[in-house]
């Protein structure tokens, strides 16, 4: 007896010491999880499922060697007391490390993003507008509106009550600046278009830098920030925008759509001037009936389930193509629909100066959707066609059309730039004589530089 106290008090210190070990371990490998996570924070629900993995596989081996330990020095009462905290501590460990990501998944959704401006399906630029913005709470969509930033006199209002609204403002004269505002947030300006041939200047950019990470918004720029300081070094005010794609990493990283808004809001890039949208793989991905597009963005799902629609400004007709199969994640050709109202479209604007075309997709990669535009060129001539996907610039000319790539919106991911610059957009000079196009980084370097004539 005299023999045997000692061991069982050494015994159980050591036993208190493992246990205390198995505590900081289980606590430990939650914050490696956890930083783990961050980094591969760009999937759904596979990256969950691997680190909670490596959680509780790391956690057993660790009770496998405390059990060991107890058994070889016969501590049957710690061997029972001690589980049951290395238990607690699992819990504990994985459930830190689940609520840390999974309740901002759930949360992230529940933001707040200003008015921006984009010209829904079928609106024409001269004479009507849709004003968009989300709240965390459903309310009223109701936009106050008039020809001085003091008298609001005006109001359109979409009925019922949502998050997501999207209120057209229409019935506006052409050539003129009005005033608006939504409840909450600061009155912003817009110009509608003017009518027949005047000289503008708009921007276009694909692939942002929330297109694959929302980690890599932490270290690459804004590009709006960059088109904003070089557009106003040019002097010139856009009139409007494209964006060509890939504006999150998914449907449902709420985090990138967020940081998308606020990029865009910049210096009022989207909110006083319109924005508008060719939809890429990415925010798309994961949301077979693209809820979460329709929820942010008021274009009309055509019957092929895509998002194409056409405008024209001043002398220009615009096309936004949306070459995705049905129930497909990625192009290989038109649906029958599309194509049928792409040639109609063309065939209505035969007459129209220029045509330009935005997708997502370029057109050289996809052998069927490059021979349809290459046969749809020659017979109605277009003009321009800018695209993204490929995070690369690249120009080709087939058939007197220029097919420009430009996906240098901020995700470094396989650019082929080979330059410390990793943000570039084109800027289109359109007057009655020619189109002029301008492709540079946002550092001013210059990537392409050419015009086409009326
Ligand atoms: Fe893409």
């Amino acid at each position: 007896m005299i023999h045997e106290m000692p061991r069982q008090i050494l015994n159980e210190k050591y036993a208190k010491i493992v246990a205390l070990c198995f505590m900081w371990g289980c606590v430990a490998q939650g914050i490696i999880a956890g930083i783990l996570l961050a980094i591969v924070f760009k999937e759904d629900v596979i990256p969950y499922v691997g680190y909670y993995l490596l959680v509780v596989g790391g956690t057993i081996a660790l009770f496998a060697f405390m059990t060991r330990l107890l058994v070889k020095r016969k501590s049957i009462h710690m061997a029972v007391r001690v589980p049951v905290i290395f238990w607690l501590c699992v819990v504990t460990g994985a459930g830190i490390v689940g609520l840390y990501f999974t309740v901002p998944k759930f949360t992230s959704q529940y933001f707040t993003a200003g008015p921006r401006l984009t010209w829904a399906t079928g609106q024409d630029p001269s004479s009507a507008i849709t004003a968009s913005w989300v709240t965390t709470f459903p309310g009223d969509s109701v936009v106050r509106y008039g020809m001085s930033r003091g008298n609001l006199n005006g109001t359109f209002s979409v009925s019922g009550s949502t998050r997501f609204h999207h209120v057209a403002l229409t019935g506006l004269a052409a050539n003129t600046t009005y005033y608006y505002q939504v409840f909450g947030f600061p009155v912003k300006q817009f110009t509608t278009a003017p009518s027949g041939a005047f000289n503008y200047t708009f921007t276009a950019w694909a692939d942002h830098r929330t297109n694959t990470d929302i980690t890599i918004s932490f270290v690459q720029p804004n590009i709006v920030e960059g088109m904003s300081a070089l557009m106003a070094t040019d002097g010139i005010d856009p009139a409007f925008s494209f964006f060509c794609g890939d504006l999150t990493s998914q449907a449902y990283d709420f985090l990138g759509w967020e940081t998308w808004f606020k990029d865009t809001s910049f210096a009022d890039w989207s909110v006083n001037r319109s924005l508008q949208i060719a939809f890429g793989n990415h925010e798309r991905a994961g949301d077979p009936d693209k809820t979460v597009v329709k929820q942010f963005y008021p274009y009309t799902q055509q019957g092929d389930g895509h998002f194409y629609y056409s405008f024209n400004y001043g002398l220009a007709h615009f096309i936004v193509l949306d070459p995705y199969l049905v129930n497909h994640d990625w192009a290989s050709n038109f649906t029958a629909e599309q194509l049928a109202w792409l040639e109609a479209d063309l065939a209505a604007h035969s007459g129209d100066t220029y045509k330009m075309v935005f997708m997502h997709p370029p057109p050289r990669n996809l052998p069927e959707i490059k021979l349809d535009m290459a046969r749809l060129s020659v017979q109605y001539g277009i003009d321009l066609v800018i695209a993204g996907h490929q995070h690369e610039y690249r120009l080709v000319t087939a058939n007197g059309t220029k097919y420009m790539t430009i996906g240098l919106g901020g995700n470094p991911n396989s650019h082929f730039t080979g330059t410390p610059c990793d943000t570039a957009f084109v800027r289109v000079d359109v007057s009655p004589v020619n189109l002029h196009v301008l492709a540079r980084f946002t550092n001013g370097t210059v990537l392409g530089n050419f015009t086409i004539p009326a």
